[in-house]
């Protein structure tokens, strides 16, 4: 991807470095913990298995390689941290070097034309990532976009309020993003 398709600001925490680290933990028991929260948030054993599946704000990876293990049709992970690329790439050449259907690249969930060039998934991941981009409102509205018909967006963002830990409001703005739009799986 080219440079324009990632927003320029300087204000933002550096992920990568932190997820660098992470790399070293990530074993079986990891792993398999990772795929029981996706089957616990999507509610359904089958919800990813033969579906497409976007991880936006991938970080780690370690939920990309979650759905591909589940059985993804299809799995695309972007970050708009470097670092974090890196470690997504690197995720997948440690534990799935051969899976083709798995693309990592650096994107920018803010990016209209690159959200527009990825096309509608079934299952759009970005977990703990859209209020970090700074501009939180726009940034779900571009998830959304993302969304496929019956489709399903599973986040979760922060208080929506500067300072506190909102923790009602939070619980709230979870709820609401898994379910919608209606997922009949
Ligand atoms: C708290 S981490 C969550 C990572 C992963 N989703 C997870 O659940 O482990 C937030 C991630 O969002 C990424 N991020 C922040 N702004 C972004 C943007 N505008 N577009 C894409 N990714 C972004 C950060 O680089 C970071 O890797």
């Amino acid at each position: 991807m080219t440079s324009s398709s990632v927003s320029n600001d300087p204000v933002r925490f550096a992920f990568g470095a932190n997820w660098s680290r992470f790399i070293e933990c990530v074993d079986e028991r990891r792993i398999k913990a990772a795929e029981e929260s996706l089957i616990e948030m999507t509610r359904n054993a089958d919800a990813i298995s033969g579906r497409t599946f976007l991880d936006a704000g991938s970080g780690s990876g370690l939920f990309s390689l979650a759905a591909s293990r589940l059985g993804a049709a299809r799995v695309h992970s972007f970050d708009y941290d470097a670092n974090s690329v890196a470690t997504t790439a690197e995720i997948k050449r440690r534990f799935m070097p051969a899976n083709a259907a798995w693309t990592v690249e650096r994107g920018d969930i803010l990016n209209r034309d690159y959200v527009t060039s990825l096309g509608k998934w079934d299952v759009v991941y970005s977990w703990g990532v859209l209020h970090h981009t700074g501009r939180m409102w726009e940034a779900i509205a571009n998830a959304c976009d993302l969304v496929a018909d019956g489709g399903r967006q599973i986040g979760r963002e922060r208080s929506l309020r500067g300072g506190g830990e909102d923790e009602d409001r939070r619980h709230r703005l979870k709820y609401a993003f898994h379910t919608q739009p209606p997922f009949d799986p």
